[in-house]
C-alpha cells in the first residue's frame, strides 16, 4: 500500500528536496508551505527528479489551519503514514538582544508546531498501529551555541518532547524520530532573524559569525541532507536519533556524553573568543 506522507516547510532547502525523495521512494507526498505561490522552485526540483507531489499551503504556527489540512488529506488519503516536521527559522542574538516575544517567536516555530502536528497525526497513527513522527531539530537540539540562545532552547525543547513521546507511541506502532542536521546550505542562514543591536556583544557576534561562515563553506547540501531525512523517514531501523552526516553525528557527540557540561563548554568557547 502506497505510504502517505506529509512534510512541512517545502518551499525551499532541505524539506523541499526531502518531499521528492520520498516520492522518488514510491510515498505519496502532501508538501505543504506558507506560500503557495511560491511553489514552482519545488515544482521544477520535482519535475526534474521525474515525480510529482501534491502542495498544499501550511503555516505551521496556525494550529486551527494545521487541524483542517491533517483532517483534509486524511478525507482525501485515507490516512498519513509519515509525517515529516521540517519547517523551522534560526535566531541570532543572545538573551539580552531578545525580547520575550522573539524568544515566543521561535517557541512557536521551532517546538510548539511540530509539537501540534505530532498530535494531530497520532490518534490516527496509533489506531491503525502504524506511522513515523520524524523531526528535523538541529545539532543545535544537543549542544547550546553562541548566539543561539532562543533557537537552541526551542530545538532542545523539541527534542525532549519527542524523545518522551517516541517512548509510549513504540507501544502502538508509532516511531518517533529527530533528525539533527550540522550546517546545510539551504535558505536557512538568508532566513535567520537577527534582532536587535548586539551592543556590549557586538566584537563576540562578529567572532562567531566569521566562525559560523566558515562552518558553512563546507555544509552539507540541501540535495544530501533532504535524502538523509527521507532515509530517516523510511527506515525500519528503531532509532530514535538521526544526523543527516557524519559531520553532525560528531557534533551532537560532544553533547551526548558530557555529563558535566566541559565538553560543549570547551567546544563552543573558541567559537566567540
Ligand atoms: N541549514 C542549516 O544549517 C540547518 C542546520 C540544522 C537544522 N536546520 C533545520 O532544518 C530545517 C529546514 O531548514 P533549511 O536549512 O532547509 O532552511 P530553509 O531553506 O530556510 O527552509 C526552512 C523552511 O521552513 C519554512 N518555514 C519557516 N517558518 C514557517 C512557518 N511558520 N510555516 C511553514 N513553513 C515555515 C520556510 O518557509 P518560508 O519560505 O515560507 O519561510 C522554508 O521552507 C529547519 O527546521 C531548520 O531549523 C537547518
Amino acid at each position: 500500500m502506497t505510504e502517505i506522507a506529509l512534510v512541512t516547510g517545502t518551499s525551499s532547502g532541505m524539506g523541499m528536496y526531502a518531499a521528492i525523495e520520498l516520492a522518488r521512494r514510491g510515498l505519496e507526498v502532501v508538501a505543504t508551505m506558507r506560500d503557495t505561490g511560491r511553489a514552482d522552485r519545488l515544482r521544477d526540483a520535482a519535475a526534474e527528479a521525474g515525480v510529482t507531489v501534491g502542495i498544499r499551503a501550511l503555516d505551521v504556527v496556525d494550529h486551527a489551519a494545521a487541524a483542517r489540512l491533517v483532517d483534509e488529506i486524511t478525507a482525501d488519503h485515507g490516512r498519513i503514514d509519515v509525517l515529516v516536521n521540517n519547517a523551522g527559522r534560526g535566531s541570532v542574538a543572545t538573551a539580552e538582544q531578545l525580547t520575550i516575544a522573539q524568544i515566543q517567536a521561535q517557541l512557536d516555530v521551532n517546538y510548539l508546531a511540530p509539537v501540534n502536528l505530532a498530535k494531530l497525526v497520532l490518534p490516527g497513527m496509533r489506531a491503525r498501529g502504524h506511522g513515523r513522527i520524524l523531526t528535523v531539530t538541529s545539532v543545535g537540539g544537543t549542544v547550546g551555541q553562541p548566539f543561539a540562545d532562543a533557537y537552541c532552547g526551542a530545538k532542545f525543547a523539541v527534542e525532549g518532547f519527542m524523545q518522551s513521546l517516541a517512548a509510549t507511541a513504540e507501544h502502538f506502532g508509532v516511531d518517533v524520530r529527530v533528525i539533527e542536521p550540522a550546517a546545510v546550505s539551504s535558505d536557512f542562514v538568508s532566513n535567520v532573524e537577527r534582532p536587535g543591536d548586539a551592543g556590549a556583544y557586538q566584537a563576540l557576534l562578529d567572532a562567531y559569525l566569521a566562525r559560523t561562515a566558515g562552518a558553512f563553506a563546507n555544509a552539507q547540501t540541501p540535495q544530501d541532507a533532504g535524502a538523509a531525512i527521507a532515509d530517516a523517514a523510511t527506515s525500519d531501523e528503531s532509532r530514535f536519533r538521526w544526523q543527516t552526516s557524519e559531520a553532525a553525528s560528531r557534533f551532537v557527540g560532544v553533547s551526548l556524553a558530557d555529563l558535566d557540561g566541559t565538553r560543549v563548554s570547551g567546544f563552543t568557547r573558541p567559537w566567540i573568543g
